[in-house]
């Protein structure tokens, strides 16, 4: 049986912040973070959206896209770092707002590998013979936990969500896939106060611990490393060679880091999808709205070989190829 995207959808919030305001929030430039990240503007979620919300209508497209009943779907995932809540899940939350009652529903934390390990989740659900149609989700409000005193990071991030519908196709689907941690980098990027291990107090405001906290150069030179290696697993899964990917959908976290990539590689530029420009880095929903895109800009194509790669807290990192 070959199992594939049957339908997919997006869904950015309308404010948009340019680079230019963001002078007048850090100490930063437009000049700057366009040539270290190429980000230009970003979208940023309004006070009543948060991350169920971006979700549910991301959700809708792809169900719609997917000309299915939406009463076919089993299962519900939602990749995010911003859940709505730490409980319920952000997942069930969909669930309810779809009307899908009985679905199965959770969450999944792999942070900007969110969709990736998402997608591979759904696929082997349905490979297994549990469900025949899955719904998953990459999505986030990462503007609520940013610092926004802190210019290393609060110029990289905006919120955003894509969804795609998973079910059994006549031709092409998943070729192969790979996902991998390392977990001995999981302090270069963390939010300390968010969890069991320190709880908010008073006292955190003041260490502003309930922000994410990042090692830039860290991640940068991770995200170097982990790209090339995952590919290489997945390509030998799917038995294939670099040169017979069509479109690379990479994780959108700084232009920078995807030229390096491009250059290693020996492929062109044109063959990346980019879209970073205009969303920053909106962690989990960054694939699953560039394939979104890219498909309505007629830049894939039946038979297209797609490849998936996502990268960062945790460290997490995987990729998967899927044939359109
Ligand atoms: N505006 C102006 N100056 C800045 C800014 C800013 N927004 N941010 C940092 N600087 C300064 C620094 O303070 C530093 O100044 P100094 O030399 O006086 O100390 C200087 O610029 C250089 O800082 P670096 O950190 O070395 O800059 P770098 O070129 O490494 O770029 C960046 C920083 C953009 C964060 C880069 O390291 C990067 O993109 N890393 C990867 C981050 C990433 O992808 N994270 C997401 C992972 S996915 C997930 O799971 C969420």
């Amino acid at each position: 049986m070959k199992i594939g995207i049957l339908g997919i959808g997006s869904y950015l919030p309308e404010r948009i912040l340019t680079n230019k305001e963001m002078e007048s929030i850090v100490d930063t430039t437009d000049e700057w973070i366009t040539s270290r990240t190429g980000i230009r503007e970003r979208r940023i979620a309004a006070d009543d959206e948060a991350t169920s919300d971006l979700s549910y209508k991301a959700a809708l497209k792809a169900i719609e896209d997917a000309g299915i009943d939406k009463d076919e779907i089993e299962l519900v995932i939602v990749a995010t770092t911003t859940p709505d809540y730490s409980m319920p899940s952000t997942a069930a939350i969909v669930q309810d707002k779809i009307g899908i009652r009985k679905a199965a529903a959770f969450d999944m934390e792999a942070a900007c590998t969110g969709f990736v390990y998402a997608l591979t989740t759904g696929y082997s659900f349905i490979k297994a013979g549990i469900y025949k149609k899955v719904l998953v989700i990459g999505a986030d409000v990462f503007s609520r936990i940013l610092d926004w005193e802190d210019r290393g990071t609060c110029i990289l991030f905006g919120d955003g969500a894509g969804a795609a519908v998973l079910g059994e196709v006549e031709t092409g689907g998943y070729l192969g896939g790979d996902l991998q941690a390392d977990g001995a980098g999981a302090q270069e990027l963390i939010v300390p106060s968010s969890g069991s291990r320190k709880p908010f107090r008073e006292e955190v405001l003041t260490s502003r611990d309930q922000f994410v906290k990042m090692n830039g150069r860290e991640i940068f030179k991770f995200a170097v490393r982990a790209f090339p290696e995952t590919t290489a697993v997945s390509l030998e899964k799917a038995g294939l060679k670099i040169e017979d990917i069509d479109l690379f959908i990479p994780h959108q976290a700084n232009i920078r880091i995807i030229e390096s990539i491009a250059k290693r590689f020996k492929q062109p530029m044109e063959k990346f999808y980019v879209n970073l420009d205009k969303y920053g880095n909106t962690s989990a929903a960054t694939i699953p709205i560039a394939i979104d895109e890219a498909r309505n800009e007629g830049k894939i194509k039946k038979g297209d070989r797609l490849l998936l790669v996502g990268f960062g807290g945790g460290l997490t990192y995987g990729s998967c190829i899927l044939e359109w």
